[in-house]
């Protein structure tokens, strides 16, 4: 694989599996435990927002107890360190990415930490207590939502997104199912433009086939010997 300048990285649950939150669809999976209808819709904001309030206080509320691994510090090193661009794209709405050192960190899929008013369209914090809403002032609880991308609504950033994987020489999947869309289809559009494609992840994905190299394993074992490899040259 030739030496890369662009790097575009796309995580997903898998990299926060080692430090303790749960993911979608594996074992004990977050997916297992609630209908997505039930809590990842627009509709089931309206239809129960107690219900959604209390699946995303009870996720926002586990962020206390952990902490990033050695991938998520992999990354944050890889971001300090390599000459060329590095765009890090993540699927989790955590914050450990952040908290490993990463910077600039696009959170397509929303998050945790974050509250948005559904009448502005404002974000505020969210670190605890429901955040008084600062953008309007007239929002009730209802319209002052979660910051997550639900099931049906447009992940944030794409623009961005599609023109870093336009220009990336390598692509780099880790701890994704490839169950998810637009996320799952990102390997073929780097694909399509002449970008080295590369999966780390603990078991074959929805999309491995279009991958050029899939290392099967831990996040927290690959993920830093990839980044040691690709830094010494
Ligand atoms: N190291 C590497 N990969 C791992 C590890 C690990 N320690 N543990 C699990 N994995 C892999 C699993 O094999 C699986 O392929 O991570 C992947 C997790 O898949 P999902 O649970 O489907 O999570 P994700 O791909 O991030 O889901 C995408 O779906 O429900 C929506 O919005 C939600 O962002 C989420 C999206």
């Amino acid at each position: 694989m030739p030496t890369p300048d662009s790097i575009v990285i796309l995580t997903g649950a898998g990299i926060s599996d080692e430090s303790g939150i749960a993911t979608f669809r594996g074992p004990g999976g977050l997916w297992e435990g609630h209908r997505v209808e039930d809590v990842c819709t627009p509709k089931a904001l309206v239809r129960d927002p107690a219900l959604v309030h209390r699946f995303y206080d009870e996720r926002r509320g586990a962020l206390a107890g952990v902490a990033p691994n050695a991938a998520h510090r992999a990354i944050a090193r890889l971001q300090r360190e390599w000459p060329g661009e590095v765009l890090l794209v993540t699927q989790n709405v955590d914050d450990l990415h952040e908290r490993a050192g990463s910077h600039d960190v696009v959170h397509m899929h929303g998050a945790l930490l974050s509250a948005l008013c559904a009448h502005c369209g404002v974000r505020t914090p969210w670190d605890g207590e429901l955040p008084p809403a600062a953008c309007c002032g007239d929002c009730d609880v209802p319209a002052l939502r979660p910051d997550i991308v639900f099931f049906g609504e447009m992940p944030y950033e794409m623009e961005r997104i599609e023109a870093a994987l336009a220009r990336a020489d390598l692509f780099v999947s880790i701890g994704t199912s490839g169950a998810v869309y637009p996320a799952a289809g990102f390997v073929r559009l780097a694909r399509h433009h002449g970008a080295a494609t590369l999966e780390l992840n603990l078991e074959p994905s929805a999309g491995s086939a279009w991958f050029d190299d899939t290392r099967l394993g831990p996040a927290g074992v690959l993920v830093p010997s990839w980044v040691e490899a690709l830094l010494a040259g």
